[in-house]
């Protein structure tokens, strides 16, 4: 393609965006007027914009580009899968592809999930467990079991459903998401606790929140616990060491299913196919999963369901039920052939071993920038991290400031060669499992000379000086 026919192009594209593309998370104000970047090209951990600026993909996609971007394997065994079979009907049929995942993601899943059943995407992995909760106590004789609990700064998916057991109130707030049988406990997020208040005594409190809110709405009311294992996009919270495990122990003893929501944390973000066992120790009744599954190369979500919890509402025990839910593309055999080729490429190329190894390097260097005052909070696990700025201390302005420090932020990198994910005054990182010790350091000088001049734009713009 000449350059003035790629130039035209991405003039196009960006005319045709603007007219025609109601975007994810669009601010209604700017709909229809905003000139956004378009993406060009992508190769390893680089995407390249309309200037053919090579920026390194700091959030990985969406969490989700594991294997990193132009690899030949990935798309020859898509182009092989769709040229041998693009689709199948997976409410009456089977092909080898989907089967094969299913064997796989079982062998790698922990405990007795055993069961997979296939989405499109994460949200319809996480509605598909919440309508499995609700199904299960209907086929069990138990129809009050069904309150849902879940914690604020989570995020669960974009379903009716899903989003009822957000608790984001940004993404709720002009819907109409609430429901009597859907309770929230408070933020797990350690940097908001009381000052005098340790991280122990802290992790106490939130395990018997759960427990109090079981018990007052009586242990034969609740179906299930859905929770993050590290909430993702409401900022990367990790939870005080042990909440987890507690967690599932207090589920078992009032017999409500644990649900982890793996959409983010699984196929080798905190360096295991998932997280749940070998880095939290739970071994839940559901797990859900999407986006690294295939490395972001084609759609696809997965839950995966315990040995137990299937015994106990099939065959002798179905009680004369269908599970009457799924999608045309559950199962996709192209999606699947996708997924296990990127499966393959984790294994073959050791890509967890290499995140065990990086992981802690990346979590030392992100550390270093709370020597930045502009820094309140750096946090993370494994190949996810999260830098949260606050310009604090000025009263109201100082407010007015932090809603777009993330997006400042954002700018600066882009100059400098680093795409981030910013979420109001934080920096989200997930960037794909390959990148290199030699990467992260690029990728981290950018972002502390980028929030260094954030901090010299605002106080030049402010007149004062941020200690
Ligand atoms: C933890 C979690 N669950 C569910 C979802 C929804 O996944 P999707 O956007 O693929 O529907 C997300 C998306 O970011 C997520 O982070």
């Amino acid at each position: 393609m000449s350059k003035s026919e790629q130039q035209y192009d991405v003039h196009q594209a960006q005319t045709d965006d603007r007219n025609n593309w109601f975007h994810p998370w669009e601010g209604m104000a700017d709909a229809g007027t905003a000139v956004r970047t378009v993406i060009t090209g992508a190769e390893g951990i680089y995407v390249y914009d309309e200037q053919n600026r090579r920026l390194i993909d700091g959030p990985g996609g969406m969490w989700c580009v594991q294997v990193g971007y132009g690899r030949e394997d990935m798309a020859r065994a898509i182009y092989d899968q769709a040229l041998a079979l693009p689709y199948m009907n997976p409410f009456a049929l089977t092909s080898s592809p989907t089967a094969r995942l299913a064997a796989k993601l079982a062998e790698l899943a922990p405990g007795d999930l055993n069961h997979v059943f296939f989405t499109t995407c994460g949200s319809t992995a996480v509605d598909t467990a919440l309508r499995l909760v609700h199904f299960y106590n209907n086929v069990k004789g138990r129809p009050n079991k069904k309150h849902l609990i879940s914690r604020e700064d989570a995020y669960h998916g974009s379903t009716y459903l899903c989003a009822l057991v957000t608790g984001k109130d940004r993404d709720k707030n002009w819907f109409d998401a609430k429901s009597s049988f859907v309770h929230f406990l408070s933020s797990v997020n350690p940097s908001r606790r009381a000052q005098d208040l340790s991280l122990e005594a802290f992790c106490d409190e939130k395990v018997k929140e759960l427990e109090q809110k079981i018990l007052s709405l009586g242990a034969e009311n609740v179906g299930a616990f859905i929770a993050e294992p590290i909430q993702a996009s409401g900022g990367v919270i990790v939870p005080p060491e042990g909440y987890i495990r507690r967690c599932w122990e207090i589920c078992k003893k009032y017999d409500v299913l644990f649900i982890a929501d793996e959409v983010v944390t699984a196929f080798g973000r905190l360096g295991h196919f998932f997280a749940s066992k070998d880095v939290f120790g739970i071994e839940p009744d559901m797990i859900t999963t999407a986006k690294g599954l295939t490395s972001g190369y084609l759609p696809m979500g997965a839950l995966l369901v315990s040995d137990r919890i299937f015994k106990e509402i099939s065959g002798a025990n179905a009680n004369g039920s269908t599970f009457g839910h799924g999608y045309t593309y559950s199962g996709h055999p192209v999606a699947s052939a996708a997924a296990l080729k990127s499966i393959e490429i984790i294994e073959r190329e050791k890509i967890l071993e290499h995140v065990r190894e990086v992981g802690p390097y990346f979590q030392k260097r992100l550390q270093e920038l709370r020597e930045i005052p502009l820094v309140a909070d750096v946090r993370g696990m494994g190949l996810v991290g999260c830098v949260e700025c606050t310009v604090g201390g000025i009263g109201e302005a100082s407010l007015e400031f932090d809603m777009n420090l993330g997006a400042r932020i954002d700018s600066h990198c882009h100059e400098l060669g680093l795409m981030v994910r910013p979420i109001v005054n934080k920096c989200v990182f997930s960037p794909p499992l390959i990148i290199n010790k030699e990467q992260i350091d690029t990728m981290l000088d950018i972002l502390k000379e980028s929030i260094i001049r954030t901090m010299h734009d605002i106080q030049h713009e402010l007149g004062i000086e941020l200690v």
